[in-house]
C-alpha cells in the first residue's frame, strides 16, 4: 500500500470518529508519510516483535512492517470504528499478531505487575493526548507501576518504556510539553534513566504536522533504545510533514540535557539557535536574583478588592496595566485596581521598588514568548505593591532590584536573541517562574551596562543592537 491508500483511509475513518469522542480519546491519526518518516528511524531491523499502542487504524504498523523483519505485532486500541480498520491493516500485514481491543494503560499495568510485560523489542506510537488528573483510575494504575504522570502520552510512552527489552527501539510522536515543567519531571527521569536518546525531530511549524486535524501542539518525534549508554543526538528539523527541508546535524547529550540540571528539563534546539553563547554564563542564584510567580491571587482575595486606589489601599498590578503605549494605572477593567491593606492580603505584598515583572501567559499574536516590563518607585507611589498571579517577578530578597541591573535584565529579557534562547527550552506559550529560574543570563556588569541605555520605549532593533554589540 502507497502513502494515498493510507491516508484516504486514514481521513475515511477520520470521519467516521464520533467528535465527542475525539478529544477525550486523543484521536489524532498520522499522516502516512510521518509513519514512514518514523519506521525509517529503526536501526535493528531483525526478528522484531513489535509494540503499537494507541494503535488508530494501524497506519504506525503498517510502516513499521515495510522496514522491519516482523515477528510478532501486538496492538492496542480501544475505539470500535478504529478496531475494524486496525484488524483489516493487520491481517494484511500477515505475521503474527494479537490486537487487544483494550485500555493500553490498565492492560499494561496488569502485565507489568505479574512480570509478563518485558517482550518488545520495538515500539512505534503515536499516543493520544489528554491530560488524566490525580483521581483518575489512569493515573492511580500508573503510580502503582512507579510512573508518575500527568497525560495519556507520556503514560503510553512509560509504559511502553517499561516492556520493552534492554535494546528495545521506541519512535515515537509527542507534544513538547513533556520537555520541561515540573509535573512531567518524574517521566524525564524514568525516560531518560531507562533509554539513551538517539533521534530528535523537530517540526517547526505549529499544526503542520496534523494539518487535517488541527492539532495545535509542537510536536517532535524521538528514537530512543533502552539500556543503551546515551551518546550524541542526532537532530533533524523539518517544516512540515513533507520533510522536503529536511536539515541534520549531530550535537552532544549534554547541550540537549544539561548535566547539572535537577529538573531533567530536555532542551529543544532551534535550527538558528545561537552559537554563541557568551551572553548566557551565570546562573540568576550567582547573580544575587530570584524569581517567583506574582503571588496575589485575585479570586482569593475577593473580598478586599478595590476598583480605584484610595485611602487605606495598595495597588495591585496587572498584565493589563501595561499597554504598547506603556504603563496606565488606575485603569476601568473588571479587575481591581487594589486591594484593601488588610492582615490577610498583607502577606502576598512586596515593598515597593523596581522589579523586572514579565507575563505568565503571552499571547499568541505576541513575537517574543518572553515580554518583559519594569516597574519602579515612580510608577506605583505606595509602600507595598502587590503584583498579579498573572506576572512572574524578579526580586531581590523579596524586594525590588538596584535600578540599573533591574533595567538591563528588562533590556536582556526582551532581546531576540534571549527569545531565541529561551525557544530551545519551551515549546508552548506559558513562561514559568521554573523556566526562568533554570536559564542563563549575562553578567551583572553586563547588566548594569545595558541598564544605563535601556528605556521602555525602545524599539526591538534599538534593544538587540545594544544587547549584541561587543
Ligand atoms: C493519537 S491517536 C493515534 C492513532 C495511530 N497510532 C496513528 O498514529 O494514526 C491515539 C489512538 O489511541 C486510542 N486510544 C485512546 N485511549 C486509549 C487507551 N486508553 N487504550 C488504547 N487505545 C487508546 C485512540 O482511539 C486513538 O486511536
Amino acid at each position: 500500500m502507497n502513502y494515498a491508500v493510507v491516508d484516504a483511509i486514514r481521513l475515511e475513518a477520520n470521519a467516521k470518529l464520533d467528535p465527542l469522542k475525539k478529544g477525550a480519546l486523543g484521536q489524532f491519526m498520522t499522516p502516512y508519510r510521518i509513519a514512514e518518516f518514523m519506521a525509517g528511524l529503526f536501526e535493528n531491523r531483525a526478528h522484531a516483535v513489535l509494540l503499537d499502542a494507541g494503535a488508530g487504524i494501524g497506519s504506525l504498523t503498517l510502516a513499521a512492517s515495510k522496514v522491519l523483519q516482523l515477528d510478532r505485532v501486538e496492538a492496542w486500541e480501544v475505539d470500535p470504528v478504529m478496531q475494524s480498520y486496525l484488524e483489516k491493516s493487520l491481517e494484511k500485514i500477515g505475521v503474527p499478531h494479537e490486537l487487544h481491543r483494550m485500555d493500553f494503560i490498565l492492560d499494561s499495568v496488569d502485565r507489568i505487575q505479574f512480570n509478563q510485560g518485558v517482550r518488545f523489542t520495538h515500539a512505534i506510537l503515536n499516543p493520544p493526548y489528554k491530560k488524566i488528573t490525580s483521581t483518575s483510575n489512569h493515573r492511580k494504575a500508573c503510580s502503582s507501576v512507579g510512573l508518575e504522570t500527568v497525560n495519556l502520552y507520556t503514560a503510553f510512552l512509560g509504559l511502553s518504556i517499561l516492556q520493552m527489552r534492554q535494546g528495545g527501539e521506541i519512535v515515537v510522536i509527542i507534544p513538547r510539553s513533556f520537555c520541561n515543567g515540573p509535573y512531567y519531571k518524574p517521566f524525564r527521569e524514568l525516560m531518560l534513566g531507562q533509554c539513551a536518546i538517539d533521534v530528535l525531530h523537530i517540526f517547526e511549524s505549529r499544526s503542520k504536522a496534523f494539518k487535517d486535524d488541527e492539532v495545535l501542539q509542537e510536536n517532535l518525534i524521538l528514537k530512543l533504545t533502552k539500556g543503551k549508554p546515551q551518546g550524541r543526538v542526532l537532530l533533524s528539523f523539518s517544516h512540515d510533514a513533507s520533510f522536503a527541508d529536511m536539515r541534520r546535524r549531530e550535537v552532544e547529550f549534554r547541550s540537549i540535557v544539561e548535566p547539572s540540571d535537577t529538573e531533567r528539563f530536555i532542551r529543544i534546539p532551534t535550527e538558528d539557535a545561537p552559537e554563541e553563547l557568551s551572553l548566557f554564563e551565570h546562573s540568576l542564584q550567582e547573580l544575587g536574583l530570584e524569581v517567583s510567580t506574582g503571588p496575589a491571587v485575585d479570586f482569593r482575595l475577593r473580598t478586599w478588592w478595590s476598583k480605584l486606589p484610595e485611602k487605606g489601599t495598595v495597588p495591585m498590578i496587572y498584565p493589563h496595566h501595561f499597554g504598547k503605549d506603556g504603563f496606565h494605572y488606575p485603569v476601568e477593567h473588571k479587575k481591581p485596581n487594589a486591594l484593601m491593606h488588610s492582615p490577610e492580603v498583607e502577606k502576598w505584598l512586596m515593598p515597593c521598588g523596581v522589579y523586572v515583572l514579565v507575563k505568565r501567559f503571552s499571547a499568541k499574536e505576541e513575537i517574543r514568548r518572553v515580554v518583559a516590563y519594569l516597574i519602579t518607585s515612580e510608577m506605583v507611589t505606595a509602600p507595598h505593591v502587590a503584583f498579579d498571579n498573572k506576572w512572574n517577578v524578579f526580586h531581590y530578597k523579596k524586594q525590588g532590584i538596584n535600578k540599573e541591573v533591574a533595567q538591563g535584565l528588562a533590556c536582556f529579557l526582551n532581546s531576540t536573541v534571549l527569545d531565541s534562547y529561551f525557544r530551545v527550552f519551551s515549546g508552548h506559550t506559558q513562561v514559568n517562574a521554573t523556566d526562568l529560574r533554570n536559564i542563563k543570563y549575562p553578567s551583572l556588569v553586563k547588566l548594569r551596562e545595558w541598564g544605563k541605555q535601556y528605556r521602555p520605549a525602545m524599539t526591538q532593533e534599538e534593544i538587540d543592537q545594544l544587547v549584541t554589540a561587543a
